[in-house]
């Protein structure tokens, strides 16, 4: 390689690490936050599951507003044998040996999202893997071990992509608790 040929790549080298220090500087928090919640999977589970052209797929109508408030859902079935946990078509309604679990709707809608919430509200929320930091405890199979795991940063920036979203106006169901305790396992 020629003296020239060096130089230009250390300038391109040097360029890139310039970029990259100058992005971690000064990261948007709503694109921060929309990869974050993108990568965590949280629309698996908090935007409805519809019927599309190819097979089920996200509703774009409703990105992270939770379990629609439309879809009424008939008593889940019995557990039998293994099977202890069920899920509705639309992914968003979840029965297990802790009842059932509607998924919550995310978006920033005043009366039935999180559009009254700030930052610290939703921080102590998953610190805490209480409703609002401090009411009830959260449901399975919200992951909020996992999501706890975030730097307060990075919850921020989650909960400032969530505000950015469109507001869907949506009451997701009260959980409904446990028929009957779950039965323990026979030994083996
Ligand atoms: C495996 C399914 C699942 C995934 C993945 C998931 N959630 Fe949840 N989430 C739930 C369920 C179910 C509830 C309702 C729990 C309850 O009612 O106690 C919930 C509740 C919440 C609540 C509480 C809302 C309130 O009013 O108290 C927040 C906030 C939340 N999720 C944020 C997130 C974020 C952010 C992500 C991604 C980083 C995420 N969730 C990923 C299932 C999930």
């Amino acid at each position: 390689m020629t003296a020239t040929k060096l130089t230009s790549a250390a300038i391109l080298a040097a360029l890139a690490a310039c970029n990259t220090s100058s992005a971690q500087r000064a990261p948007d928090p709503v694109e921060r936050g929309r990869y974050l919640v993108t990568a965590a999977g949280c629309n698996d589970c908090h935007t409805p599951m519809i019927m599309g052209p190819d097979g089920p797929m996200q509703d774009p109508n409703h990105v992270l507003a939770g379990h629609p408030a439309s879809r009424v859902v008939p008593p889940p079935p019995a557990p039998e044998g293994p099977w202890i946990v069920s899920v509705s078509d639309t992914f968003t309604a979840w029965s297990g040996p802790w009842g059932v679990s509607f998924t919550a709707n995310l978006t920033p809608d005043e009366e039935t999202g999180l559009g009254t919430w700030d930052s610290a509200t939703f921080i102590a929320t998953i610190r805490n893997g209480r409703h609002m930091g401090k009411g009830r405890k959260l449901l399975p199979p919200m992951p909020v071990e996992m999501i706890a795991t975030y730097t307060d940063e990075d919850l921020a920036a989650i909960f400032a992509y969530l505000q950015s979203l469109p507001p869907v106006k949506n009451r997701v169901p009260e959980p409904i608790p446990p028929a009957a305790p779950l039965a323990a396992a026979p030994a083996s």
